[in-house]
């Protein structure tokens, strides 16, 4: 401890509102990020915001964020009738700010990460492709917990059945998951999307998924469908007390 002054903070930081999250724009362009909160108190942010290539907001969160979700929108082009379509990848119900974050987290597919802090004792955080993936993304720690990620742009080599949405040159921005592009036809009841009769983990294996492999094989710390805790190398946890960055295409 240096000073007064700094002990004086760290007990004011050690409140409700002590953890911070730092989302860094890694893209060679801009996006526009969103935030959701599942329940509970939400962080000081808004819940959308431009983020220029290579540029970083910081704020704080509660303590206890509980099912909170922070992705990428991409293309986005707010100017006239704001809503889901407004980005050409992970849009939203609104404009710029989510204003229904209850009911839409982004417009799959969409790379997302999510946190629930403080739950039992612990952080949980991860990465999830389980709606597809629309950027690279990753969650590092300032405590040095094992790094959640999807480092890869599952875009370009995404199998057919799955790919887009496209920009307006023909590139593809997404990568859908099986469930979201309906390959069984009914997502009431589907392997792909472990509803209905497979609304288990014990009734939805991966090897149920279609192209499983191809999520969980580019990027094996992320969530690649809904029950893929089995592997291993989903769900994170890290002790409390530590503060997170979420980093949009991260450096390979
Ligand atoms: C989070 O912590 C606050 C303050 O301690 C508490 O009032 C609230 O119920 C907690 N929220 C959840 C979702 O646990």
């Amino acid at each position: 401890m240096k000073s007064a002054t700094s002990a004086a903070l760290l007990a004011f930081a050690t409140g409700a509102f002590a953890k911070q999250i730092t989302v860094y724009n890694g893209c060679p362009f801009t996006i526009w990020p969103g935030l959701f909160t599942g329940s509970g108190a939400a962080p000081s942010q808004a819940t959308g915001w431009e983020a220029a290539a290579y540029t970083a907001v910081t704020f704080a969160v509660p303590d206890n964020w509980t099912a909170g979700r922070i992705w990428g929108r991409r293309d986005c082009d707010f100017s006239s009738n704001p809503g889901p379509n407004s980005c050409l990848s992970g849009g939203c119900n609104g404009g710029l700010l989510c204003t229904n974050p209850v009911s839409t987290e982004g417009v799959p597919p969409a790379s997302l990460a999510e946190f629930t802090l403080d739950a039992n004792g612990e952080d949980y955080y991860d990465v999830s492709l389980v709606d597809g993936a629309n950027l690279p993304i990753e969650i590092t720690s300032s405590t040095g917990c094992h790094v959640a990620s999807c480092p890869v742009d599952l875009g370009p080599n995404c199998p057919a059945a799955l790919q887009g949405p496209y920009d307006t040159t023909g590139f593809p921005l997404g990568c859908k998951s099986a469930c979201y592009a309906n390959l069984d036809g009914n997502q009431a009841d589907s392997a792909n999307c472990c509803s209905g009769s497979h609304n288990t983990a014990a009734t939805c294996p991966p090897s149920g998924v279609a192209y499983y492999s191809y999520f969980k094989d580019n990027c094996p710390d992320a969530y690649a469908y809904a029950y893929d805790e089995s592997s291993g190398t989903a769900l994170w946890t890290c002790a409390t007390g530590g503060d997170y960055t979420v980093t949009f295409c991260p450096p390979s």
